[in-house]
């Protein structure tokens, strides 16, 4: 089944991230797009033997454990996926001289610097969940090769039915009046607009990509609230004659406790990815009002 040489090997191709790699990656040439349990990071025998066999010119890693609550009891699980997978990954990808494409989150920071956070800022995470990625991001970096780690933030997509903005879209159907935090804030990221660039990347070639390998953050252009950005999902609702939602009302993240304590301000500044691929990030309301167009 694998005998076909692959030069992209893709992982996780029905997450939310995953699904919209593949549909970007396809005009690049041959793309092999895997999903559990064929590839099983819990498993490495699952995928070592896989890649070594299939000797792919990039292996992208959108697949993680993404439970941010149910890590605070899964521990090891989320370790074994987030942590010691991806470090494994790298090592396969770095032996056979792979680019590695990998993805973090905004979770590696406590959110207490109260200013959009730059690669080179103290990590702290506050969560189980935060705390996998970075040994994920940790173990990439100990490999070295030619690895991309690309934090990114509150990455949504309309075809993630319990996702951020299907679920205001939903509420608004379904009661009079929503309450929203204010004092969460990051960069809302459209999961279409982050493959689209991921492919961009590849598209420049693997010489452009080994020049400028290293830690990224890649987001929503600007920042905001949960609160700001559910208004502008009932703003931008295409079908808003079928809202019931009067008003948003204003609430703090301390009024709806959570097993996972989150970051507060966890915006990530993308200056350097924007500068370094000569690319403009489309400010996050854009992309906002393109996937729900
Ligand atoms: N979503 C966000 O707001 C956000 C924010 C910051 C960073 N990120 C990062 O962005 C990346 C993409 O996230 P996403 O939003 O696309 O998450 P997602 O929709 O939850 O997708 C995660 C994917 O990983 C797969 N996966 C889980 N366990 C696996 C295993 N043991 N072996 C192989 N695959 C496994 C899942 O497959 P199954 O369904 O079969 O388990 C799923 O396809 C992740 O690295 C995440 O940490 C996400």
């Amino acid at each position: 089944m694998h005998n076909i040489p692959s030069k992209i090997l893709l992982l996780a191709k029905n997450g939310q991230l995953g699904w919209e790699l593949h549909r970007s990656l396809l005009p690049l040439g041959k793309v092999l797009a895997l999903e559990t349990p064929q590839i099983d990071l819990e498993k490495p025998e699952t995928f070592i033997p896989l890649i070594r066999e299939l000797k792919p010119a990039y292996i992208i890693n959108p697949a993680a454990y993404t439970a941010v609550d149910l890590a605070e009891t899964e521990q090891e699980r989320a370790r074994n996926i987030n942590a010691v997978a991806a470090g494994i990954l790298a090592e396969e990808a770095q032996k056979m001289g792979a680019v590695f494409i990998h993805y973090s989150t905004d979770y590696v920071f406590d959110g207490k610097k109260g200013a959009p956070y730059l690669e080179e800022d103290e990590t702290t995470p506050l969560n189980v969940y935060g705390e996998s990625k970075l040994q994920g991001e940790r173990g990439i970096q100990a490999v070295g090769g030619s690895h991309f780690i690309l934090r990114t933030s509150w990455v949504y997509s309309l075809r993630q039915q319990g996702g951020f903005v299907n679920k205001v879209l939903q509420w608004s159907r379904q009661q009079t009046q929503l309450r929203m935090v204010t004092d969460q804030i990051g960069n809302p990221t459209w999961a279409r607009m982050l493959a689209e660039i991921t492919a961009l990347l590849i598209a420049r070639g693997e010489g452009y990509l080994r020049e400028r390998a290293g830690l990224y953050h890649l987001a929503g252009g600007g920042f905001a609230s949960r609160f700001e950005w559910a208004q502008a999902i009932l703003e931008l609702d295409p079908q808003q004659q079928e809202q019931i939602a009067a008003e948003i009302l204003p609430a703090l993240t301390s009024e709806f406790p959570t097993p996972a304590e989150r970051p507060l301000f966890s915006a990530l500044d993308c200056s350097k990815f924007e500068s370094t691929f000569n690319l403009t990030l489309p400010p996050w309301r854009t992309a906002l009002q393109l996937a729900m167009g």
